[in-house]
């Protein structure tokens, strides 16, 4: 009984040794490096409002290069003092990625905040779709595996609406569209 399990011993150090060089042969340790279960990555994107509209149109286009903020604060937070923060920046499709190591749940209220944008006349900060409250909650229950979450798109508003915007608009049943 003793020799058998110091074989099963033996056996299981010798496969962990052959899984570390084999993983070390293929590329050191990025390939064994896992996600950890609390590390959570935030999705969203950003848009031009070319139409002022306030929400997403098909004349709505993305913008690349524009800079958000993921913010955490504690839940109990009185002061509501930021008590960390990440930053993501948007690729071409107006899309981001921040990453959030050791989600700490509950304890956290966060939000994707607009920074900045590069776009000249599509930089002022649409009041409303400028921050996105983001669910960090793993909700085993509903089988919420992933660790992305997704965060509602962020909008800055296009200083000079586009010359069709009315015809826009009306498609979407707003007759008068908004006051410039
Ligand atoms: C989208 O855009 C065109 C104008 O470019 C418009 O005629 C059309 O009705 C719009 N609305 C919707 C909901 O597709």
């Amino acid at each position: 009984m003793m020799g058998r399990r110091r074989c099963i011993r033996e056996v299981l150090f010798a496969a962990v040794v052959v899984t570390a060089a084999a993983a070390a042969a293929s590329g050191g340790g990025l390939v064994v490096a896992a996600v950890r279960d609390d590390d959570f990555f935030v999705d969203g994107s950003v848009y031009c409002d070319t139409c002022r509209a306030g929400f997403e149109t098909n004349a709505t286009t993305p913008i690349a290069g524009a800079k958000v903020r993921l913010e955490c604060r504690h839940y109990m937070s009185a002061s509501g003092a930021v008590e960390r923060s990440a930053e993501g920046t948007t690729d071409a499709a107006g899309r981001y990625r921040i990453e959030l190591v050791d989600n700490r749940g509950a304890e956290e209220v966060c939000s994707v905040v607009l920074v900045s944008s590069p776009v000249p006349g599509c930089a002022e900060k649409e009041v409303g779709r400028d921050r996105a409250q983001v669910e960090l909650l793993t909700d085993a229950g509903a089988g919420l595996a992933t660790t992305v979450r997704r965060a509602n798109p962020l909008g800055f508003l296009k200083n000079q609406p586009l010359p069709n915007c009315g015809q826009i608009l009306s498609s979407y049943g707003l007759g008068s569209g908004p006051s410039y």
